[in-house]
């Protein structure tokens, strides 16, 4: 696909043709027209079509499943091709990418995510996971309050002073450039298993770990619940989450990655035409609050969240002309002829079509939008990230503008 034409304005590209075609269990693609615009509708992926590498089992609100980027990975690029996610979250698609022999490209304004995925482009060894726990002080002083009130929501002291030894040294090597992979890689597993819902997590019974949720709710919880922190072997959790995510093993080889912490409204490390296809998924309007859900995790890692300006729009207005700014810099970075496959969410109860704004963000960018594909999905526990279980906030479908790069501006559809 890589060598394909960019497309004349207002035509349809092959893939599109492709997706007409589309069929699975549930039969040929639905094909109808919105706006001018065909709209495809099938059950394109699932998560039980093919089993994903274990290695993308990281928790993190509003990802997508790796299923999602390997369909358009698969037949829009070929081995050592760079595909990107400016708005990556934990790397669903560029770990995929990794995995398929391509060049994974991603940013996110959370220094988070580049934590989160990194280390499981190039993992370490189990048996060196477990000597350098070994290396590592057992205990150091615990946090001051009224910090300290807090995490003893979620805490015991023995779980803390653990976590106090090992958060320590990752904020004093990497500040000193001297945070190797296996440190890298232990930080990203205690970012994982910080709180959540079973005993495979250090906190006390909580929300799942992409719902992480504020000290005073855990109060509510832990009262009404009559619990209290329990003492966790930390060091076997770490171990038992690294066995798991490295039980498929890991990427192949691959290019080099390139990761950065910017706005993907101005993400200049990526350079200009470098990408070949790009999968992503922005923040919608304002359904998910990143700044309080990953509190735990930026206090473990020593990131001021306060200092991340993480994108929340209240109006469709605003947020259609961050997904522009957005939209300009994907363009710029894309090759011509090469794809964008832009996800959005029903928000709103189906109020708000996301996909309406996108399309016209894309107006007077070199981008020609092709299509509109809604993946209808039978749901499982991933889905619930999108807020799908109790359909309040959040998105029922997985509703993707697909664009290509063009050499001139497009006009805008509608
Ligand atoms: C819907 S999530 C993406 C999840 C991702 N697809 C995955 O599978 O993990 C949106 C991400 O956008 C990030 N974000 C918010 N504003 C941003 C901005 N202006 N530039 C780049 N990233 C931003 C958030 O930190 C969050 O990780």
């Amino acid at each position: 696909m890589s060598e394909a034409p960019a497309p004349a304005q207002g035509t349809v590209s092959g893939f599109a043709d492709g997706l007409g075609a589309f069929e699975y269990r549930n039969g040929r693609t639905e094909v109808t027209e919105r706006n001018g615009l065909p709209c495809f509708t099938n059950e394109f992926w699932t998560s039980g079509q093919r089993k994903a590498s274990r290695l993308h089992e990281v928790s993190y609100r509003a990802c997508f499943k790796p299923q999602l980027p390997a369909f358009f990975i698969e037949r829009l690029t070929r081995p050592g091709d760079a595909v990107y996610d400016p708005f990556m979250g934990r790397g669903t698609t560029p770990l995929q990418a990794a995995l398929t022999g391509r060049r994974p490209v991603g940013c996110d304004i959370n220094p988070l995510s580049a934590m989160l995925l990194a280390p499981r482009l190039a993992p370490p060894l189990l048996e060196e996971i477990a000597a350098r726990l070994v290396e590592i002080p057992l205990s150091a002083p615990l946090p001051e309050e009224p910090l300290l009130g807090d995490l003893r929501v979620f805490f015991h002291d023995s779980v803390l002073a653990r976590l106090a030894a090992l958060r320590a040294r990752f904020i004093e090597r990497d500040r000193a450039g001297a945070l190797d992979s296996v440190d890298e890689w232990l930080r990203m597993v205690c970012l994982n298993r910080l709180t959540g819902h079973s005993p495979g997590f250090f906190s006390v019974y909580t929300m799942p770990p992409n719902q992480a949720v504020a000290a005073g709710r855990q109060r509510l919880i832990n009262a009404k619940r009559g619990q209290a922190p329990p003492p966790r072997d930390v060091d076997a959790l770490i171990l038992r989450k690294s066995r798991s995510l490295l039980s498929t093993g890991g990427p192949p080889p691959h290019p080099p990655a390139l990761l950065g912490t910017a706005p993907a409204e101005n993400a200049a490390f990526v350079a200009d035409g470098s990408v070949d296809l790009t999968v992503t998924s922005p923040p919608f309007l304002d359904v998910v609050d990143y700044r309080t859900d990953n509190w735990l995790r930026c206090w473990f890692a020593g990131i001021d969240r306060e200092a991340v300006p993480i994108a929340a729009h209240r109006t469709p207005e605003a947020w259609r002309a961050f997904v522009h700014a957005s939209l300009r810099d994907i363009a710029r970075t894309l090759r011509p002829g090469g794809f964008l496959a832009f996800e959005v969410g029903e928000v709103r109860g189906g109020k708000v079509l996301l996909e309406d704004h996108v399309v016209a963000a894309a107006g007077g960018l070199p981008l020609a939008v092709e299509g509109v594909m809604v993946n209808r999905q039978s749901f499982t526990k991933t889905a619930n990230c999108w807020g799908v279980a109790n359909n309040r906030k959040g998105t029922n479908t997985n509703r993707i503008v697909l664009m290509r790069k063009t050499h001139r501006p497009e006009p805008a559809l509608h």
